[in-house]
Parts: structure tokens; C-alpha cells; sequence
């Protein structure tokens, strides 16, 4: 049964990717959202006030923010970035996110999660989530695990420095014909929001969601044809990479080059047929005007 959509969704890491687009969706579904971040002033934190979200100080490293952020609310959207925190600091995050839900009753967590659910990949920031996956079902918590493995936006967005890493060393690495599973990050959030929606359904699923496989030689190309100019790449080291990024991203690439297709589109076409393409997503983000990495 859909609960009432006045009812209030926690949404953690607001101001960011993934909990920024969740928001976004669970607002047009109608859902009160209350945003978590640590700055209410930042220029996203007053964006998302403007959508009609409940801004709140909180951070996942101190549970009684937490506590106050969870009182009342229906559910949570939970995320971490080890990039931020650290895989530690990431694990000890998602706990606390946890242990809040538990002790407020909360009704629904979506926990957004990453790789491919199983141990022994030697990758940290997925054995951090497989971590926080084991402490929320030991303490019984209503989940829906939705489990992306590389965003669109890695091709795109700034942030990621797609040059250096998407264009330059991830094919290196990973090897250019291996087939990689995409996502755009608007599809994780919608299928996040479609969980909220129908708890009967998704309560106890754990989504491993991918829109198209891929590989970086197609998505060259794909871009070429949509941009009209190839991508720019950046050659850099890895020894140089792993000072200035984390050295799981070199280790994920590695074992995506050395292990086969860790899922398939099935599950995300089957939930939400829509779910942009490669293709699609360049041709989104070309006609958004930003000028891409
Ligand atoms: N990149 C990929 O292809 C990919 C694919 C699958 C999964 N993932 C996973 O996605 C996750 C990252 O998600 P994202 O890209 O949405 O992150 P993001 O854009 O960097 O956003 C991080 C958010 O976390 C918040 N935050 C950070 N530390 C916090 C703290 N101590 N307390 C409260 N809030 C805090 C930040 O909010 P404030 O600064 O406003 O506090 C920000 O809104 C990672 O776990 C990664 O492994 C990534």
C-alpha cells in the first residue's frame, strides 16, 4: 500500500549526485522530503529549499543530528561518499544512518549502494557497502538496496575528471571492448522514488541497476557522434592518479577488465523501460548547454 505522500522521506547526501536527484523525484512524486547536509547555506542547500525540502544540519558522523533529523519521518534515502569520508569513515556513516532509522521506526530505507553485492572483488569502497548492508539487515530494517555500478555522468561531469579518468586511464585499465554497466543518475533516483511508492514490492529487493552495457570504445564513439567532437583525454600516470584520487578507483577498473559483466539491463528495463541509454544521455546533456569535461 502506497503510504500517505505527505508522509516525510529523509534524504542524506541532498546537496550532492544521487541524494540531490532523489530528492528532486520524491518532490515530484509528491513525498516531503527533509534534506540532510552539513552547510543548510551552500548554494545547493538553498536550491533544494526552493523545490519545497525541509533543509536540515546534520551530519552522519554524529548520530544525535541524526536523531533529530529522523523524528517523525516515514523513510530514508541513504548514501555516503568514501571519496569524502574514507571507507571507514563511510562504514561508520552508514551505520549510524542505520541504527537512526532503527531506533526513530522508520518504515522504509533505500540504501544506495555500489558493485556487484558479492565479497572478494579486493575493491574497498564495495566491501565498505556489503559493511553497512550486513549491520542494516542484522537490525531488521524494511531495505531496498539499489545497486548502480558506473554513472553516465563519469563521462561527463567535471567532478569526475573525465579526461584524466574515463577517456584516459579507465580504458587503459579496464580495457577498451569490456563492457561496462551504465546508469544515469536520474534513473537510480527514479527507481529509488518507485520504491518509496511500492514498499510491498521493493522492501527486501536489492536492485543491481545498469541502463545499457557499454564498453569505453562504443561510448567514444557514441560521444563523437552526439558532440561532435571526440572526448578530450588527458594522459596521466596512475602512480600520479592514485596520489590525487582514491586507489579504488584504478583497483575497479582493473577487475572490471579481469572478471565478466557484473549484471545486466534486465532488472532496470523490466522496472523502469524509459531508463535513458548511452546515447540518450549524451544527447540530454549536449542539449543541456554545460559544457561537458
Ligand atoms: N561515480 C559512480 O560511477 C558511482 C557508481 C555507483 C555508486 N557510486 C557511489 O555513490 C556514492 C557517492 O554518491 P554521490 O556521487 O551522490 O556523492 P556526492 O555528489 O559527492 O554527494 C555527497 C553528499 O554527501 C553529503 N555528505 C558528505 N559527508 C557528509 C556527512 N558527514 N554528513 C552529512 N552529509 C554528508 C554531502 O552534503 P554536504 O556537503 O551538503 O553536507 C553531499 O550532499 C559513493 O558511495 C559511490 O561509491 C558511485
Amino acid at each position: 500500500m502506497r503510504p500517505a505522500a505527505s508522509s516525510v522521506i529523509v534524504v542524506a547526501g541532498a546537496t550532492g549526485r544521487q541524494g540531490g536527484a532523489v530528492a528532486r523525484a520524491l518532490r515530484e512524486a509528491g513525498w516531503g522530503v527533509r534534506a540532510l547536509t552539513r552547510s543548510p547555506d551552500s548554494k545547493a542547500a538553498r536550491a533544494l529549499a526552493a523545490t519545497g525540502a525541509d533543509v536540515v544540519h546534520a551530519d552522519m558522523s554524529d548520530r544525535a543530528s541524526l536523531d533529530r533529523a529522523f523524528a517523525g519521518a516515514y523513510g530514508v534515502f541513504s548514501v555516503q561518499n568514501p571519496a569524502i569520508s574514507g571507507v571507514e569513515g563511510e562504514v561508520r556513516q552508514g551505520k549510524n544512518v542505520a541504527d537512526a532509522a532503527h531506533a526513530a521506526q522508520l518504515q522504509h530505507v533505500v540504501y544506495g549502494s555500489a558493485g556487484t553485492g558479492a565479497p572478494g572483488t579486493g575493491i574497498g569502497w564495495w566491501d565498505s557497502k556489503l559493511a553497512i548492508e550486513d549491520h542494516m539487515r542484522a537490525l531488521g530494517l524494511p531495505l531496498t538496496i539499489v545497486r548502480p555500478l558506473a554513472f553516465m555522468e563519469l563521462m561527463t561531469d567535471r567532478d569526475f575528471y573525465p579526461p584524466v579518468s574515463t577517456w584516459h586511464l579507465m580504458p587503459k585499465l579496464a580495457g577498451g571492448a569490456t563492457p561496462i554497466p551504465w546508469i544515469a543518475v536520474a534513473d537510480v533516483a527514479a527507481v529509488a522514488a518507485l520504491a518509496f511508492a511500492e514498499p510491498e514490492r521493493y522492501v527486501g529487493s536489492d536492485l543491481k541497476l545498469a541502463a545499457e552495457l557499454r564498453s569505453l570504445d562504443e561510448c567514444r564513439e557514441l560521444y563523437a557522434e552526439v558532440m561532435g567532437r571526440r572526448p578530450r583525454r588527458f594522459p596521466m600516470p596512475e602512480w600520479l592518479f592514485n596520489r590525487v584520487a582514491s586507489r579504488d578507483l584504478t583497483t575497479m577498473w582493473r577487475w572490471l577488465g579481469a572478471s565478466p559483466p557484473p549484471g545486466d539491463s534486465d532488472t532496470l528495463r523490466a522496472i523502469r523501460p524509459e531508463a535513458l541509454t548511452v546515447r540518450e544521455w549524451l544527447r540530454r546533456r549536449s542539449a543541456s548547454g554545460a559544457r561537458p569535461g
